[in-house]
């Protein structure tokens, strides 16, 4: 990481963002990535769903993506690859993004690829957290961002945010006060990685 870090002091870091679903936290992303202070510059979308609502952010702000639907994972990832590798991709952003990458994908990028989940890891990894969350009566939840490993939801810790859950709290809340928090962390995240002191 350092490495990528020195030898990128200052360009930005072309970065591929890849969502499944709504976008929000790639529409927060490139709010982020076009003010001066942001140490990346999104060039690049993958979408393994052709009607994820986030790809009308790709649209409006004129960012290049690309749908591979993961049937065959193998095939798809391979032309991933190729295609990051020419647009010459630093750094990818794991948005929302609901296909698990291979270990050899990866390795590929490693030390390279980020990721946001919705809980305080190392609890609650994988699916449902708010849900899993509550029924265990934890006081708290919050999200993650952390490096990508092989294991899911298992890389190195870069930044977590702690959000309290009230006894009134359902899934969809608690995922709506967490959803807000993940907004403010990732850019956060991205800035403590990359930017210059
Ligand atoms: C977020 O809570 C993210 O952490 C999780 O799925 C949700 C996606 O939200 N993996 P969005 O697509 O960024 O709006």
């Amino acid at each position: 990481m350092e490495k990528l870090i020195g030898s990128k002091k200052f360009t930005k870091l072309k970065t591929a963002i890849f969502i499944s679903g709504s976008g929000s936290n790639f529409h927060n992303l490139i709010k982020f990535s076009i003010t001066k202070k942001s140490p990346i510059k999104i060039t690049y979308v993958i979408s393994n769903n052709s009607k994820a609502k986030g790809l009308c952010f790709a649209k409006k702000f004129k960012i290049s993506f690309k749908i591979f639907r993961f049937r065959n994972k193998i095939r798809d990832e391979k032309e991933i690859l190729i295609n990051l590798k020419k647009r010459k991709i630093d750094l990818i952003c794991l948005a929302g993004f609901m296909k698990i990458l291979s270990k050899n994908f990866i390795k590929k990028f490693d030390g390279k690829i980020l990721n946001i989940h919705p809980s305080l890891l190392p609890k609650y990894k994988g699916l449902n957290t708010h849900l899993r969350a509550i029924r265990n009566n934890e006081k708290f939840s919050g999200c993650t961002v952390h490096f990508v490993n092989s294991k899911l939801d298992s890389g190195k810790i870069i930044l977590q945010k702690k959000v309290r859950i009230s006894k009134k709290d359902t899934p969809n809340t608690l995922a709506k006060k967490v959803l807000k928090q993940e907004h403010i962390l990732y850019p956060k995240a991205l800035t403590k990685l990359f930017s210059n002191p």
